[in-house]
């Protein structure tokens, strides 16, 4: 790219488009009007309007326009990712919270309400997407999360401090053993992916952390099974698990569940895809309230 200090913005935005389509960027022109927007800070409706006149493009842009030709992680480049009405800080080290993620939320907090004071924890919290938001959409919930990596966990610690998130670093299998039999709700993202099947874009085969993407075992299973298993032991009876899969492993988690006979109403949740992309499940047993 060779953006001139003289280059309009418009002009800088349509090359930096073609600069990542050719960098096989899968959304370019968002992407494009974005890094621009980092610099600006104007929010992409007043960027598009300041495209129509002769702004000058920003000073810098080139140069993040050829980081993010790099497959390096718009996220990465920004600092932040935005997820339900949260902006997380993230960066190296940390899994950037996908939109789907969003829906599995939901699913946690239609549940929860009409409770007044829910406990709930999310296992493998990475910046702190899910736990952070419950925090902030459920008024009176109490929040854990657990993370493993310590690098994810100073990113989560940085998300998590200022919404009363309480986060232990720790290994979802055993986190929490004082707290057993106490939560109403877990909720987990946990690595799910097979230990074969490295994914194909360079942000998330590059950038995403190895521990945060493979579930263990060549099916990828043993992560989310351990989830199930802790959250057989840290719910109350009755109490309320969601995690979230890959699409293929919906039928393999339902008939896990189903086996070990600790769980009722085991249902499987489309995301906005119409993807089978999350499990909940109800703890056998009266919910003590
Ligand atoms: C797929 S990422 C999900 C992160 C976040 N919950 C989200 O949805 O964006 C899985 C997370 O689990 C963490 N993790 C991996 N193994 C773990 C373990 N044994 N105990 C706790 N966390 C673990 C990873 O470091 C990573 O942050």
């Amino acid at each position: 790219m060779t953006l001139g200090s003289e280059q309009s913005l418009a002009a800088a935005v349509s090359e930096a488009t073609a600069v990542l389509r050719d960098a096989g960027v899968p959304s370019p022109r968002v992407d494009a009007e974005l890094l621009a927007d980092h610099l600006l800070g104007v929010g992409l409706g007043r960027l598009r309007a300041m495209m129509l006149g002769d702004t000058p493009a920003p000073v810098g842009y080139a140069e993040l326009v050829a980081e993010r030709a790099q497959r390096i992680p718009l996220q990465h480049i920004t600092g932040v990712a935005h997820f339900r009405y949260l902006e997380l800080a993230v960066g190296p080290g940390v899994f950037i919270p996908r939109p789907e993620t969003e829906s599995v939320v939901q699913l946690v907090i239609d549940h929860v309400k009409g409770m007044a004071h829910p406990r709930i924890v999310d296992l493998g919290t990475g910046s702190g997407a899910i736990a952070g938001s419950i925090a902030h959409e459920v008024p009176g919930a109490e929040v854990h999360a657990v993370e493993y990596s310590p690098f994810a966990h100073a990113w989560a610690a940085k998300n998590l401090a200022p919404l009363g998130v309480k986060l232990v670093l720790g290994d979802l299998r055993n986190a929490l053993p004082e707290l057993n039999g106490t939560f109403d709700v877990v909720i987990s993202n946990p690595p799910y992916i097979p230990a074969e099947a490295i994914p194909n874009e360079p942000e998330v085969a590059l950038h995403d952390p190895p521990e945060a993407l493979y579930g263990g075992g060549a099916d990828g299973m043993e992560l989310p099974t351990a989830a199930a298993a802790s959250a057989a032991r840290l719910l109350v009876p009755g109490g309320y698990f969601v995690m979230e899969h890959a699409e293929v492993q919906a039928g393999w988690i339902a008939g896990m569940m189903q086996r070990t006979g600790a769980w009722s109403e085991i249902t499987t949740h489309l995301d906005l895809n119409g993807k089978e992309r999350a499990t909940s499940a109800v703890l056998a047993g009266p919910h003590l309230e």
